[in-house]
């Protein structure tokens, strides 16, 4: 067994190769969120950023943490012509609408532990 700095081990469990953010299923595999897994509740919260894109004259909406591009795709299905970008620790999803633009988070390629009492990173 070796041991780990407590930062180290949290970092390795959500980022790692087998990490809970690389899980293939995403977050909809584990819970529910505004998003995602509540009946309409994506539909209703992607009209709410649209109003609130259309009132503010935003043209490009990015979503930091996308999951698996849930809510961008309802927003994609009632605002074809607002430019959307998507950013997570993991690739784009198969199944995203071509029109989502989707970024690899930085964070998913650098983010390792780098504190001096935890180890090199790799
Ligand atoms: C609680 S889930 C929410 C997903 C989605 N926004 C939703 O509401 O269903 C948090 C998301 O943030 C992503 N995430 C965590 N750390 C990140 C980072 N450093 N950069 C980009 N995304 C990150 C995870 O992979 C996960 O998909």
């Amino acid at each position: 067994m070796v041991w780990q700095s407590w930062q180290a081990a949290w970092h390795n469990a959500l980022y790692g190769p087998d990490g809970f953010y690389r899980q293939t299923s995403g977050p909809a595999g584990h819970f529910a969120t505004s998003a995602q897994g509540i009946p309409g509740g994506g539909r209703l919260l992607a009209g709410a950023l649209v109003i609130l894109a259309e009132r503010s004259g935003c043209t490009r909406l990015v979503d930091v943490g996308a999951g698996r591009g849930e809510l961008l795709a309802e927003v994609a299905a009632i605002a074809p012509t607002l430019q959307l970008t998507g950013v997570d620790v993991v690739g784009r999803p198969g199944d995203l609408p071509g029109s989502i633009d989707w970024l690899v988070s930085p964070a998913a390629l650098t983010c390792r532990p780098r504190c001096a009492t935890c180890e090199t990173p790799s």
